[in-house]
């Protein structure tokens, strides 16, 4: 089912991207060499409770992980791209650490994610760059092409525009989606695909657009935790991902803190 959002509903969507958009800035400016992954599930876990909102993660249990996620946030490290769960690890010098954060207030959901180097950025500096930039620009792409009128396809086609011109291979395994009362939700938002096809965007549709590559493979592997998602070659990564409205006149971000 495509869920389309009433203008009170938009009102409570704006309010749950900017807790999410604020959470995620916290989180990143918290992050750093020696910080724990298991140090930022619990930082999210009471950023969350103190906002009063309920976590889209703890008890979700889809057909692409095993059982309940169990935490709050995921953090994904180098070679982990999805569904990265939070472990006993501390991170270092160089680490490329992506925060996927989805929550849910008064009835409304958001998500997003983003990556980013920790420390001092090391060898690895110029390709964790590439691959953050890039998917930055397919984001901005996929948002700028979700104008009045425009289908699925645009969107898919305008990311995948621009990971393809950065050189890197897409997996079309896990991609954007509706969201809104629930957080993943129809319609499905490939990361590449073609102009023309697919659904209408309408006013108060809410998408969660997330482009996501790894440097030289399109193939994942599950981590032994069944959950986290690996690139198969054992190669850097990165996502990022912000929930959109679209609106009469184009979409709106919602998911920037205030
Ligand atoms: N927020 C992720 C997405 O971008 C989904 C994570 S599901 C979890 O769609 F259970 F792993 F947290
Ligand atoms: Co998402």
């Amino acid at each position: 089912m495509i869920e389309i959002l009433n203008p009170t509903e938009l009102a409570r969507a704006r309010e749950t991207g900017a807790l999410v958009g604020g959470f995620l800035r916290t989180l990143r400016d918290r992050a750093t060499v020696g910080t724990n992954l298991l140090d930022i599930d619990r930082w999210t876990r009471d950023l969350i409770a103190d906002a009063g909102a309920q976590s889209c993660y703890v008890d979700y249990a889809p057909s692409f992980g095993r059982g309940p996620f169990g935490h709050y946030v995921c953090t994904a490290v180098n070679d982990a791209v999805l569904h990265g769960r939070p472990y006993d690890y501390t991170l270092a010098d160089g680490d490329l650490l992506t925060l996927d954060l989805a929550v849910s207030l008064d009835g409304i959901a958001a998500d997003s994610a983003v990556s980013f180097v920790v420390g001092d950025p090391g060898p690895e500096a110029a390709e964790s760059h590439a691959l953050i930039e890039a998917t930055e620009r397919a984001l901005a792409a996929g948002i700028a092409a979700a104008g009045p009128g425009a289908r699925i396809g645009d969107l898919s086609h305008a990311i995948g525009s621009v990971l393809g011109a950065a050189g890197y291979p897409i997996n079309t395994e896990f991609g954007g989606h509706g969201i809104g009362s629930t957080m993943h939700q129809d319609p499905h938002v490939s990361n590449t695909g073609r102009p023309g096809r697919g659904y209408r965007l309408r006013p108060g549709l809410l998408l969660a657009l997330e482009p996501w590559v790894m440097t030289d493979t399109d193939e994942l592997v599950v981590d032994a935790d069944g959950w986290t998602l690996r690139s198969a070659t054992g190669c850097r990564t990165a996502h990022s991902e912000h929930t959109i409205a679209v609106t009469d006149d184009g979409a709106e971000i919602l998911t920037l803190p205030r």
